[in-house]
């Protein structure tokens, strides 16, 4: 009887050198090989294309991908369903009551759009009892651009009356030096939340490593099949923990586009399917910001004016 498969060097074609090279790659989980293709494995590992493809259907049987529930087992579980305040009614109303759990919510836009300083509010927020618009939980902040200021968080938490240290002590941050490095730390923030009740995962910027290093357009479909298992496995984490995924995105300039607005977001379709919640968000007069839900399942497209004060954001 064939073992059973538990990790990567359980499936078939996958020795240790071949589970080392995969790992490095990325592939850190069965997941992340279940939803990868032959030719991204061929590359990872060096090896040949039946191989590839046995590990890969391997990896979908044992993550038990593709599995069908219930309409009764979907309910339930989206009963479960959590929403997290950002600080502004505005916004809460927009996005349905605040960030959803289960879900990703990517943000997008110019720099200066003040998507950091939501990540700030969030990781600030989710402290909170549940009927104060938080989760009682923790917040994973994984910062690829080294903005997290652990004295913005305490101004935040001064404003709303909480301990500054305590509310810091409950924000887990990891420096993201590249984008394998970016993937890996998901996987972390998997085993920190089997330790604390981690509500809250945010990855500050989502795209900018894989930008900078996927760079030309034969390197774009890699960069995108990369992205995609990072993705899924930020699904995953949401899942699992039934916790709010947050992730930013900038935008670039589309010079081809001759009306309407010439920016669009980073990562194309991939982050754009994939994130369940998309908001862009632009500088408007001062403090003042306008933040735009363009994609979601089932509310309207609409927009709301927000501030970013010192006491954080606010309607
Ligand atoms: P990139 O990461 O460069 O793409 O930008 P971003 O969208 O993350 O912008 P970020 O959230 O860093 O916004 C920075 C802006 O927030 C600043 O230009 C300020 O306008 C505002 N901001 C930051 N800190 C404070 C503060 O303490 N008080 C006030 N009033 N505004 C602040
Ligand atoms: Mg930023």
């Amino acid at each position: 009887m064939a073992k059973e498969v538990v990790s990567i060097e359980d499936l078939p074609g996958v020795g240790p050198a071949t589970a080392e090279k995969l790992v490095e790659a990325g592939f850190s989980d069965l997941m992340s090989l279940a939803v990868a293709t032959p030719a991204m494995l061929k590359e990872a590992a060096d090896v040949g294309e039946a191989t590839a493809m046995k590990i890969i259907m391997a990896a979908r049987e044992a993550a038990d991908v593709g599995g069908f529930e219930t309409g009764l087992e979907v309910m339930k579980r989206r009963e479960g369903l959590k929403k997290l305040t950002t600080g502004s009614q505005q916004l809460d109303d927009m996005l349905g009551r605040g960030l959803e759990t289960q879900a990703i919510t990517e943000f997008y836009g110019e720099f200066g759009s003040g998507k950091t300083q939501i990540a700030h509010q969030l990781a600030v927020n989710v402290q909170l009892p549940e009927d104060k618009g938080g989760l009682g939980g923790h917040a994973v902040y994984i910062d690829t651009e080294n903005t997290f200021r652990p004295e913005r968080i305490k101004q935040m938490a001064t404003a709303q009356e909480l301990d500054p240290d305590e509310v810091l002590s409950r924000i887990h941050v990891a420096r993201a030096f590249n984008s394998d490095h970016q993937i890996l730390l998901v996987d972390k923030a998997g085993e920190l939340a089997k330790e604390y009740p981690v509500k809250l995962l945010i990855i500050d910027s989502l795209t900018a490593h894989f930008r900078a290093e996927f760079i030309g357009r034969g390197a774009l479909s890699d960069r995108q099949q990369k992205l995609n298992i990072h993705m899924h496995a930020l699904q995953r984490f949401a899942d699992v923990n039934n916790a709010v995924v947050y992730v930013t995105n900038q935008v670039q300039t589309n010079p081809g586009i001759m009306f309407g607005d010439p920016t669009r977001p980073i990562g194309g379709n991939i982050v754009g399917h994939t994130a369940t919640y998309r908001v862009y968000i632009r500088k408007s007069k001062g403090e003042k910001r306008i933040a735009r839900l363009v994609d979601s399942p089932s509310l309207p497209e609409r927009e709301v004016v927000i501030s970013v004060t010192e006491a954080g954001i606010r309607d």
